[in-house]
């Protein structure tokens, strides 16, 4: 029920559900229906963005939950992001007047630059991974400086209620921290027990900045995961306590983030898994839990982008 959100305070006073619903890697022909589906289970914010693929289906979804009166807009709590081939700062509001379009909506909640490094400058119709003749993707000339006092100026303009930065390391976060106007309010990183960010995390409460935790069942679906990389979802620590509490293990991760005051944002484009991941407010993990569920950190990073660990703002380089 969507009574039994609970709810985080961002630097600016904007109130936040903790927990979201994932769109990565939901496909346009099935991720209508999951996010009616999530809408109608009590889910009020959504996890977007241009790169995914998706928002004009998203879009059709949450104009028809308006419409149907399940929901108001001011309801709902929508996150989108910036894509890589957009950081020069001209092109900013363009771009996301086309998110705005696809979602069918007039502002969004929280728009996060994506990524820290920019690729190849390009418009609305060019390739988002752009490439040379050897398949290699290209780097662009921006800095994402530049790219933040553009962000700051889309909540100026009333587009955006907040703004933040997805898949920045500490020292990137710093640089922004020492220039803005407007401060980030959220960090969106890939999260979960064997990657726990617990160094970022604690620079982002000193900070009031809110994490999110991407990919935090693990994501099995991830393109990029190799058969080698350990699964949360069977991991023996995950079920035991899932065991003990008579919950699943997707349960236990997604708890395990909401106790840690982390956003969390699990994927699903089946209804009952959509459904049962939001009944996690039934169950409270203890302190035992919680240590056993810390000590499954070994920095394995599922979404790693190696392809261009070579570029100048690659972030993944430094410890954290
Ligand atoms: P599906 O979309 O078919 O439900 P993450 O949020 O970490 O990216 O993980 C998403 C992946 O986890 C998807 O493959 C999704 O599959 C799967 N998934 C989502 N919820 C559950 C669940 N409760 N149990 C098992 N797998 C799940």
């Amino acid at each position: 029920m969507a009574s039994n959100n609970q709810f985080v305070t961002f630097n600016n006073g904007e109130q936040y559900p903790i927990l979201g619903f994932g769109t990565w890697k939901s496909k346009p022909g099935e991720v209508e229906e999951a996010v009616k589906v999530a809408i109608d289970t009590g889910y009020r914010h959504l996890d977007c963005a241009m790169f995914y693929g998706n928002e004009k289906e998203i879009g059709d979804a949450i104009n028809q939950k308006i419409d149907e009166g399940v929901v108001s807009r001011q309801d709902l709590y929508i996150t989108s992001k910036l894509w890589n081939i957009f950081h020069q700062p001209d092109i900013v509001e363009t771009v996301l007047n086309k998110t705005l379009t696809d979602l069918q909506i007039s502002y969004l909640d929280l728009y996060l630059v994506h990524w820290p490094m920019a690729f190849k400058e390009g418009g609305l119709d060019d390739d988002f991974i752009p490439k040379d003749d050897d398949g290699v993707t290209i780097e662009g000339e921006g800095s994402y400086i530049e790219t933040w006092q553009a962000m700051e100026q889309l909540v100026e303009n009333g587009l955006v209620k907040s703004i933040g930065v997805s898949n920045f390391n500490k020292r990137q976060i710093e640089d922004i921290l020492n220039i803005a106007t407007v401060k980030p309010v959220n960090v969106q990183v890939e999260c979960h027990p064997y990657l726990n960010q617990s160094k970022l995390k604690e620079f982002c409460d000193e900070n009031d900045i809110v994490l999110t935790a991407y990919s935090p069942l693990g994501s099995p679906d991830n393109p990029c995961r190799k058969p080698e990389d350990p699964s949360l979802l069977e991991n023996p620590t995950i079920l035991d306590i899932a065991g003990k509490h008579g919950k699943s293990a997707a349960h236990v991760l997604i708890r395990y983030q909401i106790q840690r005051g982390v956003m969390v944002i699990p994927k699903s484009v089946n209804k009952h898994r959509i459904e049962s991941n939001f009944y996690v407010w039934d169950f409270e993990l203890d302190q035992e839990d919680m240590d056993q569920i810390d000590g499954l950190d070994c920095n394995c990073r599922y979404i790693q982008m190696k392809e261009i660990e070579h570029f100048k703002d690659y972030p993944f380089i430094d410890e954290y």
